[in-house]
């Protein structure tokens, strides 16, 4: 492996962990995940899925439910059905329009409750002015908006009038906008004028139009309101959200969509630098979003359930959006940070509303844990009854402390393993089943057939760790990456025959838990936010500077891991702190600011083989501060010691 060459050590000691914490006796009484599920679905997995996707509701009926052609797959071939009717329409046709969708909460302190009725209403107006400025079934269009109510309705509409979105996290630079759009050549792009965060504004639409001067495939700009400051507009080009909505009838026809029709794409990191646009068609993702959101969240009619993740990514388009609506559940969104105005303002919220499900991410409570319980016990928590963690693994101690602070001692945590590949919750508790452990996501969701395999392929018996692989098709699995067959085949299914390779190392114990332990490619995992390191490295090496750059995750106690950059200069030059910045910023402001690097080491040359090679691993331990492994592959030994030295200074000064 490599981001875990000494991931035995902490295996060791995590199958020391013994703790188990059994179903509180009243919440398995209740609980929608009854016992025999797991048995049940095997017995018939393809029953299993069928029955979700029949919960959906369809304007014509499926024929088969899976062709699998592999590694292609079609999910409930010949059916047709728009994802914002079964998000929307049918709650209300129900008589459930009056119950809330979201409790939206701006980080400004503003506050909007939005009734089924009127988020359908909202998406048909918009859909109507979408399809009078020419937006059509087919379309690729791109979303660029903080965390408003108009951006879930932007991407129901787009899902409405048959165009897949794309949306791209908020926090992205202008580059990122730039190869996003013109991959996916979107003719459209919908964004705000500004956005909030931690008080401050986020320039949303000056970040697009400088993207505008490179994607010459954008037709329209659709500029939401949310600041209100001036921001330029272009004659022609250019529209304001209320002026596309003003005059349209709050009511609009669906497009019929087929089953296997791209309901979004949704960008992510892989080793290189160009990034992957993962397909995700209508009615398979919506059968695992529902299903998981039921049966992991153990959804119930009084639930208020809140997902503290950024629509930006996966987590929040199957959990904020599509699973939660789907299920006509009553949610919270929160547009900004935790800390603002103070740091306990997700306590506040959770308190305000009454939160009952909370699902945040471990980089999350690692940060709350280091704020300390005071801001905690400030606020009656007393509405939570059941917690999950996604994005990263999760330490025991912050599981502890989650359980105990946050939960009470009361709540169930769901540890939930999953990918943006993935679409839906892959592995994960059954919160009224499963003895969960801290530490471990557990079992896989019913249906979901995973292993764990050694270099060769081989399941590795119980007890043992490899990799990750699931060994067979599931309804929200990605269909492909945009525009590269040759690339999904290549990825995710020719390391081992007949099983998609997720990418991840994981060791299972004699229980059959899975205890994941990080990326095994090179892909770091920031504050549960996928980075390639070859992005960095392609960023740096833009740079008049530089010559050469390797990055390479750095463990860290709060974000998982942190970027660490290994660096050389044209020339004789030596580097100084102020060129560190200037590169550190240069990076967040090539890939977007959450991707500066917390580390940065200047070396005249990086340590590589004779075939000039760049050893990344001694990197890794070099940055780890461990003991190096092999060197003996080292073309120039006289490297290796100053490198450790500096490494070891910015570590110092960092922490
Ligand atoms: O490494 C795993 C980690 O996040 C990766 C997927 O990242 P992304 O596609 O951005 O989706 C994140 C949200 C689903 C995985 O390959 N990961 C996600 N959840 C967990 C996890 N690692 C361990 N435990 C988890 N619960």
């Amino acid at each position: 492996m490599t981001t875990n060459d000494h991931a035995s050590d902490t295996i060791e000691a995590l199958f020391k962990e013994q703790r188990r914490f059994e179903p509180p006796a009243a919440f398995a009484a209740r609980a929608n995940a009854k016992a025999g599920i797991y048995e049940e679905a095997e017995r018939d997995y393809l029953a299993f899925w069928s029955s979700w996707a029949d919960k959906l509701e369809w304007s014509a009926p499926y024929r088969d439910v899976l062709e699998w052609k592999e590694p292609f797959a079609k999910w409930f071939v010949g059916g047709e059905l728009n994802a914002s009717v079964n998000a929307l329409d049918r709650h209300v046709k129900a008589g459930r329009g009056s119950r809330i969708a979201f409790y939206f909460e701006g980080e400004p302190g503003d506050r909007r409750e939005i009734t089924y009725a009127a988020l359908l209403a909202d998406v048909c107006r918009f859909a109507n002015g979408l399809r009078e400025r020419g937006v059509k079934k087919g379309d690729r269009v791109a979303i660029y908006m903080p965390m408003i109510p108009e951006l879930p309705v932007a991407m129901l509409a787009c899902a409405r009038v048959g165009a897949a979105h794309s949306v791209i996290f908020g926090g992205f630079s202008s580059d990122a906008i730039v190869d996003r759009v013109n991959d996916a050549e979107c003719s459209t792009i919908i964004t705000a004028d500004q956005g909030w965060r931690r008080g401050k504004k986020v320039p949303l639409k000056d970040t697009v139009d400088v993207a505008l001067a490179q994607t010459p495939g954008v037709e329209r700009v659709i500029v939401a309101k949310r600041v209100g400051d001036a921001v330029e507009m272009k004659a022609g080009r250019d529209a304001w959200w209320d002026d596309v909505i003003a005059g349209q009838p709050e009511t609009c026809e669906p497009e019929a969509m087929d089953s296997e029709d791209l309901l979004f794409l949704l960008y992510t990191s892989g080793t290189t630098a160009k990034p992957k646009g993962i397909m995700h068609t209508t009615a398979g993702y919506l059968t695992g979003v529902t299903a998981t959101h039921d049966l992991v969240f153990d959804l119930k009619e009084d639930d208020i359930f809140w997902c503290t993740a950024d629509i930006g990514w996966v987590t929040g388009h199957s959990y904020i959006v599509y699973g939660p609506l789907c299920n006509g559940a009553v949610s919270v969104l929160y547009e900004g940070t935790p800390d603002y105005p103070d740091k306990d303002r997700l306590w506040d919220i959770v308190e305000r509303y009454k939160v009952t499900i909370l699902y945040t991410a471990p980089t999350a409570i690692r940060t709350f844990m280091k704020w300390g319980v005071e801001y905690v016990q400030k606020h009656d928590l007393s509405s939570l009854r059941l917690l999950g963690s996604v994005g990263e693994p999760i330490n025991p101690e912050a599981w502890m402390w989650y359980h105990e602070h946050i939960g009470g001692g009361r709540c169930p945590i769901v540890d939930t393993w999953w990918q943006t590949e993935t679409g839906a919750i892959a592995i994960a508790p059954l919160p009224g089943i499963t003895t969960t452990k801290p530490g471990s996501a557990t079992k896989p969701f019913p249906g979901i057939l995973a292993d764990i395999v050694d270099e060769a392929g081989k399941s590795v018996p119980l007890g043992g760790g490899g990799y990750i692989v699931l060994r067979r098709p599931w309804p929200s699995m990605l269909r492909g990456i945009y525009g590269a067959p040759e690339r999904y085949v290549e990825t995710y299914w020719s390391k081992f025959e007949h099983m998609y390779l997720a990418g991840d190392g994981c060791n299972r114990d004699v229980e059959g838990d899975y205890w994941f332990m990080g990326r095994i490619d090179d892909v770091m995992n920031v504050s549960g936010h996928r980075i390639s390191t070859t992005e960095v490295e392609s960023a740096l090496v833009d740079h008049p500077a530089v010559a050469e750059a390797a990055v390479v995750g750095k463990t860290d106690d709060t974000t998982g891991q942190a970027i660490c950059c290994f660096v050389s200069l044209r020339g004789s030059n030596p580097g100084s702190p102020e060129l560190g910045d200037e590169l550190r910023k240069h990076v967040g402001d090539k890939l977007g600011k959450f991707t500066t690097p917390k580390y940065l080491t200047f070396t005249q040359e990086l340590p590589k083989t004779r075939s000039g090679k760049i050893m990344r691993r001694l990197l890794r331990d070099i940055a780890e501060g461990r003991m190096l492994g092999d060197t003996t592959t080292l073309a120039d030994s006289s490297v290796v010691a100053e490198l450790q030295e500096r490494a070891k200074a910015e570590a110092g000064k960092e922490d």
